[in-house]
């Protein structure tokens, strides 16, 4: 039995359905790589929420109080170690700048008063500074700014040892 000439042959409308077929594929997987780009956070090494890299641990000299505005944070320089101090002040958000002269942080919102570890000595400010964690690598001192710790007091275990 013969079969017709051009039976295994697509014809023109097959063809053409099977081409926008392909093209409407190819654009939803567009679209869908476009929006899980969108969807994911860009996050610039350094910036606020990362895991941020201070610096190596004979950067800082014992008694310093070292400011990154980028990540948001005081990185203070005790005796015995580290402490990463929150900069937003607990009353009501505020920024708490370091008054080196004075030693202490001074938050010009309503006047809270925090000393170098971030104790509150004078309020309104209901608790002391919030905490990020600190670890030591090696010698490098690494921050991590995506995990803030509150605390009611502090306490030389919230110092991070070298
Ligand atoms: S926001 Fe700092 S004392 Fe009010």
């Amino acid at each position: 039995m013969n079969q017709p000439k051009n039976a295994n042959r697509v014809n023109r409308r097959q063809f053409f359905g099977l081409a926008w077929a392909v093209a409407f594929i190819g654009l939803l997987g567009q679209i869908g790589a476009g929006l899980a780009r969108f969807m994911t956070p860009v996050l610039e090494e350094g910036a606020f929420g990362t895991k941020v890299k201070a610096g190596r641990v004979d950067d800082f000299e014992i008694g310093s109080v070292s400011y990154f505005r980028q990540s948001r944070f005081y990185l203070i320089r005790l005796e015995d170690g580290f402490l990463a101090l929150y900069r937003k002040c607990t009353h009501l958000g505020c920024v708490v700048p370091w008054d080196e002269n004075a030693g202490n942080f001074n938050c010009p919102c309503h006047s809270s008063l925090f000393n170098q570890v971030g104790e509150v000595l004078s309020g309104p400010a209901p608790r002391p500074l919030d905490l990020f964690p600190v670890e030591i690598r090696g010698d490098e001192v690494y921050v991590d700014t995506g995990v803030v710790i509150q605390r009611d007091r502090f306490d030389p275990s919230q110092v991070t040892p070298v």
